[in-house]
Parts: C-alpha cells; sequence; structure tokens
C-alpha cells in the first residue's frame, strides 16, 4: 500500500479546514479523557487535533509516518504534545493512555493485517476504563466520492492550493488508490507543485467491527460524526466507533 503525504505541512492545514470541523472533534476526544489526562493520536498528520488537546491540559503523543508532517508539528510545537516519525503499525511504547484514537480515515491507509495488529497494540496501549475513538471511512464513503478526475481549489491567506485529483477503485483487492498533483500559488506569487498519493482500504462496517472483536475491543458507541450525530440507518457519513477493552464494562 502506497502512502506519501511528503508536501509542506501547512497547506495540509489550509486543506484540512475546508473538509473537518476541529471544535467538534476536540470536544468529542475531550470528553472521553479525564483532567490531565493521556491521548495517543495514531496518524496524527500535522498535529492539528493534539494541539488542540494539548491546549486543554492533555498530555499528547503523536505518531505518523510523515517525515514533512511530522516535522511541521514539531515546529508548531503544542503544549505537552510530543511527536514520534513512524508507522503506527510499528509504534511501541511503554506508555499507556485514557485515550487512543485515529481520525480523518487514517486507518484505512494500512492494509488488513497491519490493520488487525495496529488495533491490537491501540488496544494494549489503553489504561483500565480507557477508550479509543477511531473514525474509519467504510465502503459507500468511497464508492460516493468515487470521481476518476477531480479539481478543487482551497484558500487561505492568500494562498491558492489547486487539487487536481485522479482515483481509481480496486474492486478485486478493495483498495481505493488516490493520485493527485498539488499546485500552490504562495501570497508572494511563488508557484510550487507536489504528487501526493495514497492507497485506503475499502472497509466495511461488518469488517471493522470483527476487526475490533479481533483485538479485543467491545464498540460501546457509533455516531455519525463528531456531533455525535446518530449513525445513519442509511450508511452515508463518516463511522466513528467508540469501543473499550472487552470484559470492562465501561460505557
Ligand atoms: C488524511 S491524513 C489525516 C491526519 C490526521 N489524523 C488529521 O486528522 O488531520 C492521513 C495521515 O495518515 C498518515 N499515515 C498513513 N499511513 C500511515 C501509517 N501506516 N502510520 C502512520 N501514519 C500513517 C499520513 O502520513 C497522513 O498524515
Amino acid at each position: 500500500m502506497l502512502s506519501s503525504f511528503e508536501f509542506p505541512g501547512g497547506y495540509y492545514e489550509m486543506m484540512r479546514r475546508d473538509f473537518r470541523d476541529l471544535t467538534a472533534e476536540t470536544d468529542f476526544l475531550a470528553s472521553y479523557v479525564p483532567d490531565g489526562g493521556r491521548v495517543l493520536d495514531l496518524g496524527c498528520g500535522t498535529g492539528t487535533n493534539l494541539r488542540e488537546l494539548g491546549a486543554r491540559g492533555l498530555s499528547c503523543v503523536g505518531v505518523d509516518q510523515s517525515a514533512s508532517f511530522v516535522d511541521y508539528a514539531e515546529r508548531a510545537g503544542g503544549e505537552g504534545v510530543a511527536y514520534v516519525h513512524g508507522r503506527a503499525e510499528d509504534f511501541t511504547s511503554q506508555e499507556r493512555f485514557h485515550l487512543v484514537y485515529s481520525l480523518f480515515m487514517t486507518l484505512n491507509y494500512l492494509p488488513r493485517e497491519q490493520l488487525r495488529r495496529t488495533l491490537r497494540n491501540a488496544a494494549d496501549r489503553l489504561l483500565p476504563g480507557g477508550h479509543v475513538v477511531l473514525e474509519f471511512g467504510h465502503l459507500l464513503n468511497f464508492v460516493e466520492s468515487y470521481q476518476q478526475h477531480t479539481v478543487a481549489h482551497h484558500r487561505g491567506d492568500g494562498v491558492l492550493i489547486t487539487r487536481l485529483v485522479r482515483q481509481s477503485l480496486n474492486p478485486h483487492a478493495a483498495i481505493w488508490r488516490n493520485e493527485e498533483t498539488l499546485l500552490v500559488r504562495d501570497a508572494d506569487g511563488r508557484v510550487s507543485l507536489y504528487d501526493n498519493f495514497f492507497d485506503q482500504s475499502v472497509l466495511t462496517g461488518p469488517e471493522v467491527r470483527e476487526l475490533l472483536a479481533d483485538a479485543g475491543l467491545t464498540v460501546t458507541a457509533e455516531y455519525g460524526g463528531f456531533r455525535k450525530e446518530p449513525a445513519p440507518g442509511h450508511g452515508r457519513g463518516p463511522l466513528v466507533i467508540v469501543a473499550s477493552r472487552t470484559g470492562e464494562g465501561v460505557a
């Protein structure tokens, strides 16, 4: 499986703002952590969520495979936030956390067997009574957003990013491939170009729940968004799952 995300983190942050509701994400995540608690972000990107949680007094660790994004995150700093450059599936630590989370379909970037291992590791990283919060992309998200070619624009602080996206779906491998060219015009008129590509596993809801069960995690809630919207019966919208270690009886 391919994944790059090697372009300046500031541009990623700009694009992310067009897709995401950071306040809702932060409130949601923080509601699963006691004051001063510890959180682990798998695939933290540029550290957007961690900086918000750190500002609320939480102790945060983030891991991401993109050297550019981790570099950006380290420069951006953040109270009580530490970053690890590496792959989520290889992350090991003696530390235990009140919350282990992964947002924005990041676990879909892992091939299924590595995802299985990563979820087991995530369960092992939890403190007693701890939670995992995982946002998955599922079958319908991929099918509905599939377009062979798209052009999108993102603007902010005098910067214009034009994203030229080429997508393909491989139904036999259940993999969605995204190849994009980012054309950036900075505020000073300088133009630069970046290639970004990634593969994602096209997961189904039942497959995700099976992987969680295999990891020793029991689903305690499912939502259709970070404002705790109900998981829609028609299957559209994201799949936000809250789980805790099986047998702990934590709601
Ligand atoms: C769409 S971004 C989401 C980042 C962040 N979770 C957020 O919400 O902004 C996907 C991220 O997953 C990271 N990623 C992909 N595969 C990974 C892996 N195996 N281990 C760690 N990070 C990974 C990429 O580098 C990228 O930063």
